[in-house]
């Protein structure tokens, strides 16, 4: 499932996370890819002693950790630190899976879920689509400065190279309560059916039968 998640960055947050972006050190982003990736890999991402990067990833993932479609499209159960990529003309990720395994110091998460974020706008450059390949074909995504995509980070993936402008995005990674991507989507779905009926039927015997469904479904396949 590809997920869009709308408004995870309001306009005044944007315009503070650019402001700490604009005067702070990127670096090579292979130094953080796999043997793999790091082939593929010519883009730059925030360096790690960044002064600015506890408030920044306090705003993104508190935002991002409070957003209903993160959660219910999720299922987050740990969450890495987010990484932030600067793409500048002729820079590039050609096709690559997301290491499976992230973390450090002892705490590890399995990556079931990638979630990019888009801090500028798309018309600030030309190129640098994140392409998904799915089973219905490849999905390129350019979404609005402050919304997000959530997607499998078992998918194979490339951002399209940027001939104009500049692409920052910020990245994370999420270990899912529920492990298969399939499972997720069909939680996903039967939740939002459940949402509504809790509105519209309160009291009616489905949306008890549906809700039932949900949570036990829940129980079955959480893994925690
Ligand atoms: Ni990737």
């Amino acid at each position: 499932m590809l997920l869009p998640i709308p408004g995870v960055l309001k306009a005044d947050e944007l315009a503070l996370v650019r402001s700490w972006l604009a005067g702070a050190r990127f670096v090579d982003g292979r130094l953080s890819a796999g043997s793999a990736a790091r082939r593929v890999k010519n883009n730059q991402e925030l360096d790690a002693g960044a002064p600015d990067l506890e408030r920044l990833n306090r705003l993104v993932m508190g935002n991002l950790t409070r957003h209903p479609v993160y959660r219910a499209g999720a299922l987050p159960l740990h969450a890495a630190s987010p990484s932030y990529a600067r793409y500048q003309p002729g820079m590039a990720y050609g096709d690559h899976l997301d290491d499976p395994i992230m973390g450090a110091d002892g705490v590890m998460y399995r990556s079931d879920v990638a979630v990019t974020v888009f801090l500028n706008a798309p018309e600030e450059y030309d190129g640098g689509e994140l392409v998904i390949r799915t089973s219905f074909g490849d999905q390129a995504v350019k979404s609005a400065a402050g919304d997000a995509v959530l997607y499998p980070a078992g998918s194979v993936h490339h951002v399209n190279p940027v001939s104009r402008g500049e692409r920052l995005v910020a990245l994370t990674w999420v270990q899912s309560m529920v492990r298969d991507a399939a499972q997720r989507e069909l939680l996903y779905g039967l939740n939002a059916a459940r949402e509504k009926l809790l509105q519209s039927a309160p009291g009616a015997a489905e949306t008890a039968q549906v809700n039932a469904a949900y949570l036990n479904l829940m129980r079955m396949w959480s893994d925690l």
